[in-house]
């Protein structure tokens, strides 16, 4: 495995190696129908790492997501991405944005799906030979499965292989910084489950940035270095919790007591928040 990610990740010289969030606040409507959809929100991500904002509908996940990518500018605060701002890391291809249901190009195969983002970012890859980068989407492809897809288009795919055909462009994009807005959560839980394990062994093997957003508390925990857990009206982060469970993890951690303390210390943390 270690020789395949030597040749699908880069090591980036970095002003900074984290994403900082700093003072974050931000407002939808005016005069009296003012929402805040995020106060004041404090939040330092290390490279390399697993973060995840969990909570209910409403709390500004996506909003806060939105803002790292630089689809939305906040109205105070800063955020810095390892020392860009979000336009300039999207500009330069440093994030890869994965939606909720996958937005796969239907006329295209898996494959080429798959490479849209390559062809896309040619300018940024201008040293990737075109051997390495058919090498680093069969990589991605048949880590996630998708092998024997990967001449399928779209619609000749189940939801969940359509998410993972997502997923797989995602990692072939090749940014370091992957924000991912509840990407399982049209998916059946048979799938769903597969699919955690399968981005966590694309995780492992490829030390992305990632920020993942869910409403499963056990998903959250089975995935993450770190969960941020928000609360709404105002939404804003109600607490962070360190998820020191070893990895790589396996089904039969998910079944361990020290699993499913920390699923409920993040479910208690989640109604404090309310109450
Ligand atoms: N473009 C927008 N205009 C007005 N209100 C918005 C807009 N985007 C989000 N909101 C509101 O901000 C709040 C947070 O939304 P969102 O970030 O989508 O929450 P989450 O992803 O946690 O469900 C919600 O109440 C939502 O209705
Ligand atoms: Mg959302």
């Amino acid at each position: 495995m270690t020789h395949i990610a030597a040749t699908v990740t880069e090591p980036h010289p970095r002003a900074d190696s984290r994403i900082i969030v700093r003072g974050v606040h931000k407002n939808f409507g005016s005069g009296r129908d003012t929402f805040t959809a995020l106060h004041d929100v404090d939040l330092e991500i290390q490279e390399g790492s697993f973060t995840t904002l969990f909570g209910p509908s409403g709390c500004g996940k996506t909003t806060l997501l939105r803002i790292l990518a630089g689809l939305q500018t906040q109205d105070s605060g800063e955020i810095s991405l390892f020392g860009q701002t979000p336009r300039a890391a999207t500009r330069e291809k440093n994030i890869a944005w994965i939606p909720q249901s996958s937005a796969l190009l239907p006329w295209r195969e898996v494959r080429a799906n798959a490479l849209l983002s390559k062809v896309v970012n040619r300018r940024a890859d201008r040293r990737a030979s075109p051997k390495r980068v058919d090498q680093e989407v069969e990589t991605v492809l048949n880590e996630m499965g998708l092998r024997d897809f990967a001449r399928s288009r779209p619609s000749q795919l189940s939801g969940g292989m359509r998410q993972r055909a997502s997923l797989a462009r995602g990692f072939v994009h090749g940014a370091p910084v992957m924000l991912m807005d509840e990407p399982f959560s049209a998916l059946d839980e048979f799938t769903r489950e597969a699919l955690r394990y399968q981005l966590l062994d694309m995780w492992q093997l490829l030390r992305k940035t990632v920020v993942f957003v869910t409403h499963s508390a056990s998903e959250a925990v089975l995935l993450s270095d770190r969960v941020v857990v928000m609360t709404s009206r105002p939404g804003r982060i109600h607490r962070i919790i360190d998820v020191d469970l070893p990895r790589p993890r396996h089904a039969r951690l998910e079944r361990s007591i020290e699993f499913h303390e920390k699923v409920t210390e993040v479910r208690n943390a989640l109604q404090e928040g309310w109450s």
